[in-house]
C-alpha cells in the first residue's frame, strides 16, 4: 500500500457509522496494561463502531478493529488483539501478524495490506481521540 492509501484510509474512519468525533476522551493510559491492548467500542449490533488500542509504555497505537482479510473482527475475546509474544498485533480467523507500529500485516492471509489507523494521543494521563 502506498503513503497516500494510508493517509485516505486514516480519514475513512470518521465516515464510519458510530464514529466518535476527534476530541473523544477514550479514559485513563493506565486502563490498559503495560504491553497490552484495550478493545472500545461506539455503538450496538452491526454497526457499532470498533477500534482497539495497543499499549507500550506512553506509546500508543490505535486501529480500527476490522481485519483487512475478510472486513471482520480481529478479536474473539474483550482486549485479545496481540500475539502470543505481544509482538505482533493477531487476528485471531486465520492467525495474520501486523506490525503494532503501522499496522501492516507481515504474515498470513492479508499480508501487506494494512489495518485502518485511528489517530490518538495522550493528555494529562488520559487517552483521546484525534
Ligand atoms: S479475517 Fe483476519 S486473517 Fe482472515
Amino acid at each position: 500500500m502506498s503513503g497516500a492509501s494510508q493517509v485516505d484510509a486514516a480519514f475513512d474512519w470518521k465516515r464510519r457509522a458510530n464514529a466518535p468525533a476527534p476530541g473523544t476522551p477514550l479514559g485513563p493510559l493506565e486502563a490498559i496494561p503495560d504491553a497490552g491492548a484495550k478493545e472500545y467500542v461506539f455503538g450496538q449490533g452491526l454497526s457499532a463502531f470498533r477500534m482497539f488500542v495497543i499499549r507500550r509504555g506512553v506509546d500508543v497505537f490505535a486501529y480500527l478493529n476490522l481485519c483487512p482479510h475478510y472486513s471482520l473482527p480481529l478479536n474473539h475475546r474483550p482486549d485479545e488483539f496481540l500475539s502470543r509474544d505481544r509482538g505482533r498485533i493477531m487476528c485471531r480467523r486465520h492467525v495474520a501478524l501486523f506490525r503494532i507500529e503501522d499496522g501492516c500485516c507481515v504474515e498470513g492471509a492479508c499480508e501487506g495490506r494494512y489495518l485502518d489507523r485511528i489517530p490518538v494521543r495522550v493528555e494529562a494521563g488520559g487517552l483521546v481521540l484525534g
